[in-house]
């Protein structure tokens, strides 16, 4: 068995996941939501103390696991520095004390592997990652060959989400906030414009979009009738900016097997908008289940388990946080 850590952002999650089935036999979350919703986004600091209080409280409940543990694995790449490090130097110490092998597992490769809990990995695969970090389009061979084909220069697609919610007085997470709201709003009453639509890079932008929705929130001066055709207009451009890049690169490398990962792929508009877009293609689109979406242990887990069996441990002395990602 291995046990997981999650705390790159605000979820504190801890997994036990079998080695040889994949089944996942334990898994917990502690999300910070609450405490973060009256910021409007993450506080790092805030993060990491409840991390602090979080992590311990649901090791508690797995220590009859202990005996059969076979390696400890933690996310340690990328993520807030700070909280980070709260779960590395548990997994640490818990490394220390069992006299088991460390794993230090990249949160974007956990993402992709959200999509196989309890199942066997199908590559290759061309995969959409959004989340409230990343928006990015990787082509997958295996777990070690991730080539990163597009990304977003500036601010990421959940994060617009999030930055918009906030504009409405919406709380954080924004992305679920935004959706709901969006559901009875009119898609076309804002005419937005399409981030880089007559660029022929093959990148993501969403920074000249929340200014232009920032100028139509302030416009609408507190009246929040027009917030529902604001957030269904601003989803109907977000989202197509994400499928008329998908077009443009599936013209070189038409899709067989899709999937979209992340916590904003829980969104049901991107994921109507994706089938449609893959339909002449023919191809297979892959998702994670809803609960596996946004940040969570037992992706970090099953990941894990690939790296046990491919014995890619990390010595504890070289096991360090890592803001940023390779990836
Ligand atoms: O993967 P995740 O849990 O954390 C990161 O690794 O960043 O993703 C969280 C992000 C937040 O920005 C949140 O607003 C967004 O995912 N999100 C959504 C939806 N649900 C969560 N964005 C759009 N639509 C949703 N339904
Ligand atoms: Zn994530």
């Amino acid at each position: 068995m291995i046990l997981s850590i999650e705390s790159s952002c605000d979820d504190s999650a801890i997994a036990i996941t079998e080695i040889a089935t994949k089944k996942l036999l334990f898994h917990k979350k502690i999300s910070q939501e609450l405490e973060h919703s009256v910021y409007g986004g993450v506080v790092p600091e805030l993060a990491a103390r409840l991390h602090a209080e979080a992590l311990p409280k649901i090791l508690e409940q797995v220590e009859e696991y202990f005996p059969k543990l076979k390696a400890v694995a933690v996310t340690s790449t990328p993520g807030l520095a700070v909280t980070l490090v709260e779960g590395v130097t548990m997994a640490k110490a818990i490394a220390v004390a069992l006299d088991i092998p460390l794993i230090g597992v990249n949160h974007l490769v956990g993402h992709i592997y959200s999509l196989f809990i309890e199942k066997e990995a199908e590559f290759p695969l061309t995969c959409l990652l959004v989340s409230g970090g990343h928006t990015q389009v990787m082509e997958i061979e295996s777990l070690r060959e991730i080539e990163t084909v597009a990304k977003s220069m500036d601010d990421s697609f959940g994060e617009s989400f999030d930055k918009v919610a906030k504009m409405m007085g919406l709380g954080y997470p924004g992305g679920p906030a935004i959706q709901e709201l969006a559901k009875d709003g009119d898609r076309v009453a804002y005419n937005f414009t399409v981030p880089l639509h007559q660029s022929p890079l093959i990148a993501f932008s969403y920074s000249g979009l929340k200014n232009a929705v920032r100028l139509a929130v302030e416009k609408a001066d507190g009246d929040t009738t027009k917030y529902r055709d604001i957030a269904a207009s601003f989803e109907h451009i977000a989202t197509k900016h994400l499928t008329m890049k998908l077009k443009k690169y599936f013209k070189t490398k038409p899709p067989k097997t899709f999937a979209i990962v992340g916590g904003a792929s829980a969104n049901l508009y991107l994921r109507a908008e994706i089938e449609k877009l893959l339909k002449p293609h023919n191809a297979k689109l892959l998702l994670s289940e809803l609960k596996y979406c946004s940040d969570n242990a037992a992706m970090i887990g099953r990941v894990a388990v690939e790296m046990y069996e491919k014995e890619i441990f990390t010595p504890i002395d070289r096991l360090m946080s890592a803001p940023r990602s390779k990836l």
